[in-house]
């Protein structure tokens, strides 16, 4: 198999390299042939908001994408807006109703902004939902084809946790900027000076949040039907202080392009923080995305310097001499990762640098993570005690503990 082969076209139009995606995203080879639901990768994140027009300005802005594809009224959408966005290989679609009886206006009362839809690319639509309409998966969608001058693009939709769906998309008989229905637009705002051509590369992992209880559940649902399998399991103790808990376990797709983290509340002195994103969102959703940048301190300078707010990291985190051990070298000074608050993990296979946005919306619910990869193939594990532990020395030198 040629390296051309095996990269997606989204990823070949964003010009990255196999060499490229395996440090990015820890992609690895893998045999579609003997795969009862293969998955090519991810094929787009599509949000519902409040205001998407406001909201694709700012993942332009601040996120430095563009804007490649819109639909609206003008375009004969009397539903809602819906605008495309890319950055390297990730595709978001940003939809809002203009329609006060649109679906998107009452999935937006119950959830506020969020994902509703992990859109993932698949070779052939038609054999994973008959080998997931057979393991027991709702058929949303049946398979159906969409058709313009572009060419045909071949659909389907099966249900995940919460009001979340996986559409199933083919789009290798279509040459349009997205979909059917939607024109090409570029983007009217003009990006500062010197800004970066783009500020992350691809989608790394998306984590869904579910219910006490209900994790294996979902585990076994990815396994059952579509194939997955696990990649790392954290539970109790890994990510527990003696006040907040949660546990997780982490499922992917054959090549790793597709990952996702399944986190449920555990019981501890205090309300988990999975605890109030079910509240929040009303039910099970997509608790972040992570985004993988080749540069994640040119990525974070950037995002602050348009405002993005990252969850602060306390200093005793830098200067416990336990995680210094832990960690040895990376790429950067340390000092360098501390002024803005970048978490380091490290495992058998290498090392990652990571740090989280506060949520996006008005909710305490959807953020973002960036990740850069130097091999390793985690999530950042070693960070979740730390850091709750963290703040809780601060918390404690504060005398709010
Ligand atoms: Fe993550």
């Amino acid at each position: 198999m040629s390296i051309e082969q095996t990269l997606t076209d989204d990823e070949k139009l964003a010009e990255l390299s196999l060499e490229q995606l395996q440090q990015l995203v820890g992609l690895v080879e893998h045999d579609p042939s003997r795969d009862p639901f293969p998955v090519s990768g991810w094929d787009a994140l599509v949000w519902v908001v409040g205001n998407a027009t406001q909201a694709a300005h700012f993942f332009q802005s601040a996120y430095g994408m563009q804007l490649v594809a819109y639909s609206g009224p003008e375009t004969g959408n009397r539903d809602h807006h819906a605008y495309v966005l890319t950055s390297g290989a990730a595709r978001f679609v940003v939809t809002g109703a203009y329609d006060p009886a649109s679906p998107l206006a009452d999935h937006h009362r119950r959830h506020g902004d969020g994902i509703a839809d992990i859109a993932l690319s698949v070779p052939d639509v038609d054999v994973c939902i008959a080998h997931a309409r057979a393991a027991g998966a709702t058929v949303l969608t049946e398979p159906h084809d969409l058709t313009d001058e572009h060419g045909t693009v071949r659909l389907a939709a099966i249900a995940t946790y919460g009001d979340t769906r996986h559409t199933l998309v083919d789009r290798s008989r279509y040459s349009g900027p997205y979909l059917p229905g939607f024109v090409a637009r570029t983007s009217s705002f003009v990006p500062r000076p010197g800004a970066p051509k783009r500020l992350f590369q691809a989608i790394d992992h998306v984590v869904g949040n579910v219910e006490l209880g209900a994790m294996d559940r979902w585990v076994a649902f990815y396994h059952r039907v579509m194939g997955f399998t696990d990649m790392a399991e954290f539970v109790g103790e890994d990510i527990a202080t003696d006040y907040s808990a949660l546990m997780s376990k982490v499922v992917s797709n054959g090549n790793h392009r597709v990952k996702f983290p399944l986190n449920e509340p555990a019981v501890g002195k205090k309300k988990s923080q999975i605890d109030e994103y079910l509240e929040y969102y009303g039910g099970p959703g997509a608790q972040h995305v992570a985004l993988a940048t080749n540069d994640i301190i040119g990525t974070v300078d950037a995002l602050r310097a348009e405002g993005v707010v990252f969850l602060a990291t306390p200093d005793s985190y830098y200067s416990d001499p336990a995680l210094r051990a832990r960690i040895g070298e990376v790429r950067v000074p340390i000092e360098e990762l501390q002024q803005r608050g970048i978490l380091v993990d490290r495992d058998e296979d290498g090392y990652l640098l990571q740090i989280f946005t506060k949520p996006l919306g008005d909710r305490p619910t959807v953020f973002f993570e960036l990740i850069e990869r130097h091999g390793s193939l985690g999530f950042g594990i070693g960070n979740f005690k730390a850091l709750f532990q963290a703040i809780e020395r601060e918390q404690e030198l504060r005398g709010n503990f």
